[in-house]
């Protein structure tokens, strides 16, 4: 499979946000990568279905929300209702984390969990036949623009050879500090989604930044 492209809202100008959303439907983004953050799950608050629903007349793309909350089974129905399509929830905040996946799959989203970088890949073992994504954080979540973590090559590595082993169908997404110069290791690592606010949204043209990151290609060895 071609690897998919999700830029970040988080790092866009929130006054023109709708421009944004215009940006990447003239894009080769696959999937707009929505970031909601509480002050209790991470230490920063950002955005919430008001803001999802404003924006989600503006484009037919899929709408990958990124949960960074306490108890997120409390919000399934409404970000299902604010336009979510995939709706991913942190392993580290979600006790019931088997209810909470069928919650979202039966409110008609696709299912994702999101792991920290401290969270052994193998806690996900039981989970990953039953979801379609796995957001990977190479940060500590709470902010865009922070630096990749290296050891996360290897984290992809260990968790694609767990999907195999499970016969899960979860995507790899890759979520914090993904550039164009990183991007070709993290997919050859096993990456299926690139996740990417700052090196988009912060770079001269956003447009070519998203295509770039699109036509990485795996297997051109790069200098
Ligand atoms: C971090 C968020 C990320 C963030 C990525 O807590 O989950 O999605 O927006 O932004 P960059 O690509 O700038 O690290
Ligand atoms: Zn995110």
């Amino acid at each position: 499979m071609k690897h998919l492209v999700a830029p970040s809202i988080l790092s866009a100008n929130f006054a023109y946000l709708g421009d944004a959303i215009k940006m990447m439907n003239e894009s080769e983004a696959d999937w707009i990568h929505v970031d909601v953050m509480d002050g209790r799950y991470v230490p920063n608050i950002t955005i919430g279905p008001p803001v999802i629903s404003s924006i989600r007349p503006l484009t037919k793309k899929i709408f990958d929300v990124h949960l960074m909350i306490v108890e997120p089974e409390k919000f399934i129905d409404e970000f299902q209702k604010a336009g979510a399509d995939i709706l991913s929830i942190h392993l580290e905040a979600s006790p019931h984390l088997h209810r909470s996946i069928q919650a979202i799959k039966e409110s008609g989203m696709k299912a994702g969990v999101a792991i920290n970088p401290h969270t052994n890949v193998n806690q996900l073992e039981d989970i990953l036949p039953e979801i379609d994504v796995v957001c990977m954080m190479s940060v500590n979540p709470g902010w865009g623009g922070q630096k990749f973590i290296p050891g996360t090559l290897n984290r992809i590595r260990k968790l694609k050879a767990l999907i195999k082993s499970t016969n899960s169908k979860a995507l790899i997404e890759v979520d914090g500090g993904v550039s164009v110069d990183n991007a070709h290791s993290i997919l050859k690592a096993g990456a299926d989604v690139l996740v990417a606010g700052n090196s988009v949204f912060k770079s001269k043209n956003p447009l070519q930044t998203i295509s770039s990151l699109k036509h990485l290609d795996v297997n051109t060895i790069y200098a």
